[in-house]
């Protein structure tokens, strides 16, 4: 891979696997230094230790979810590389559950995480940011965000929610030279449903990292802000 990224620091939020792993590889492999989190340090610290290989990586046991966990992810960041460009909003959860079943505390694990941790994200990143005279901030998204079904009550409202979030911030930040865009994948192939299929129609999680990296590869004049992604030849 062309290393475009060299110099560069990113934070990629639930990096451990999935669609953020393949994020931060991808990262890496472009020469950019790389945070990345999930809940568990056992998960994290398995993961830094397989992806050290691709260059520097500083994996931290972050709940995004969490505002003092996620303070204390950015300040790790600052400390250890100084300021950041890119920031990789990616950590999600999905409960299916119509609205008579779906508990309080489900709805707010959802919210929590997918909508709030986002903003605590993006809150926190902006002086990092501007540190380094501006960057990029990348949500993964869903087309959960334009297409409601039912059982997806909490999701939908999380993901169009993000999508309103960052379309407003988007217009807060860009003569801060803050480019802002959200991806929206149909059904990638990992494990984030649970029961659900793994199976080679679905997107898989290198090309979403594909996506990411060609939204950061286009000049600072142009702003895609917006990707709609689907498996080409979805299950019948
Ligand atoms: N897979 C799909 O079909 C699909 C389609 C469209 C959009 N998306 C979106 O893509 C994103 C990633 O999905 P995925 O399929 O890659 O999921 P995944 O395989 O389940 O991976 C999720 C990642 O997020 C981390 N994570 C979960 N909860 C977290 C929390 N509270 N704080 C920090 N990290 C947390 C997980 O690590 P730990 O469990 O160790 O914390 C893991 O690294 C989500 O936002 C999802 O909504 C997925």
């Amino acid at each position: 891979m062309e290393p475009f990224l060299a110099g560069k620091t990113a934070v990629v939020t639930g990096g451990t696997r999935g669609i953020g792993r393949a994020v931060v590889e991808a990262l890496l492999g472009s020469g950019a230094q790389v945070a990345f989190c999930g809940r568990t340090p056992e998960a994290v610290e398995r993961a830094a230790g397989e992806l050290s290989g691709l260059g520097p990586v500083l994996g931290q046991a972050a709940d995004v979810s969490k505002w003092d966990q996620v303070e204390t992810l950015f300040a790790a960041v600052a400390e250890r590389f100084g300021g950041l460009d890119i920031l990789v909003n990616n950590a999600g959860i999905g409960i299916f559950r119509g609205v008579r079943e779906m508990e309080p505390e489900e709805w707010r694990r959802v919210i929590d995480l997918n909508l709030t941790g986002v903003y605590y994200c993006c809150h926190l990143a902006l002086p990092l940011l501007e540190r380094r005279g501006g960057g990029y901030i990348v949500q993964i998204s869903s087309l959960a965000g334009t297409n409601a079904f039912t059982g997806g009550a909490a999701y939908n409202a999380s993901k169009f929610g993000l999508n309103g979030f960052s379309e407003a911030i988007m217009q807060d930040l860009r003569y801060d030279n803050v480019r802002v865009s959200y991806i929206m994948p149909g059904s990638v192939n990992t494990g984030f449903s649970p029961g659900g299929e793994r199976a080679d129609w679905k997107i898989a999680p290198e090309d979403v990292a594909q996506v990411v990296l060609d939204l950061l590869r286009m000049p600072a004049r142009t702003l895609v802000s917006r990707v709609e992604m689907r498996p080409s030849k979805p299950k019948k």
